[in-house]
């Protein structure tokens, strides 16, 4: 990536778009898991102060937006995975960034709530166990998704907790950037907890697809990338691609948290791509880079 020296980016942790794909993730090793331990690896590096995720499997009902409090969160399971391979790994909820981000949405206009009874789900804890494996994760504050899935909405929630990365924190949005289960080919995977199984290549829609959110995500940046991922809702493909919208809403927070006017510049960096299902990409793209943030 070209560094700007003197542009605001440079000097602010990076963000990233992590598709968590299916449960093997979990478990598989994979240019995806490679890539989020690297990424990982590079936090703890640079004292990362703390880490705020966006789920893709937690909405609020209504007009809300909540954030986890649970001070004893637990791991909710997950089919496919034997439990031995996560249930002991040490979750770290972080209640006064809970807190500073309850203040930040709220000030911010949103209806935001705390919620003390969050328990831990597949798509964060795939993402914090494979970048954190030794079980040191940084302490981590998760923010819920909005049903409604408008995609101004949610780039709003994070251009609003962009400001926390200028106290070292690491940004998250986890999703997936092809993601359709009901065209998923799941026979392998049902047959022999096999999901990297590729019997027939990607069909169209799903290669159409990702190469537009790549292409977005690559080549545009700051506020025109904040337009050209919401506008990709309007993509002929987009609802072959993404049956549902909770998905994608973790690359609009992403758009948001990365894609200001001090942002222009900071294109995405495709980090790693993993096909599951068939039909199911898993990008994990990254905008910006840490620098000497934190360093030790
Ligand atoms: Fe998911």
């Amino acid at each position: 990536m070209e560094t700007e020296a003197g542009k605001m980016w440079g000097s602010l942790p990076p963000v990233h778009f992590f598709s968590h794909g299916s449960p093997m993730m979990l478990c598989e090793t994979t240019e995806s898991s490679d890539y989020w331990r690297k990424c990982g690896d590079e936090a703890l590096a640079h004292n990362v102060k703390g880490i705020v995720i966006m789920s893709a499997h937690w909405t609020a009902l209504g007009d809300q937006i909540q954030v986890a409090t649970n001070p004893a969160p637990r791991i909710l399971p997950v089919g496919f995975v034997p439990s031995h391979d996560y249930k002991h790994y040490p979750l770290t909820p972080d209640l006064p960034t809970a807190q500073r981000c309850l203040d930040l949405l709220s000030a911010e206009g949103f209806t935001v709530s705390a919620n003390p009874h969050y328990n831990w789900i597949v798509d964060v804890y795939i993402i914090i166990t494979r970048m954190f494996p030794l079980g040191n994760p940084p302490p981590t504050t998760v923010v819920s998704m909005n049903a409604r899935y408008d995609p101004h909405y949610h780039l709003k929630v994070g251009s609003t907790l962009r400001q926390l990365r200028k106290e070292n924190y690491l940004l998250i949005g986890t999703g997936g950037a092809v993601h359709n289960l009901y065209r998923n080919r799941w026979m392998p995977m049902i047959k022999y907890r096999d999901s990297l199984a590729m019997e027939t290549p990607p069909e169209e829609w799903a290669l159409e697809f990702r190469q537009s959110l790549e292409d977005v995500m690559t080549r545009t940046s700051g506020p025109q990338l904040r337009r050209a991922v919401t506008r990709l809702m309007k993509h002929p493909k987009f609802r072959d691609a993404h049956a549902s919208d909770d998905h994608f809403m973790a690359a609009v927070f992403v758009a948001g948290a990365a894609g200001d006017v001090d942002d222009e510049g900071c294109h995405g960096v495709m980090g790693a791509e993993t096909w599951e299902l068939t039909n199911m990409a898993n990008l994990q793209v990254t905008f910006g880079e840490w620098s000497n943030q934190g360093a030790a």
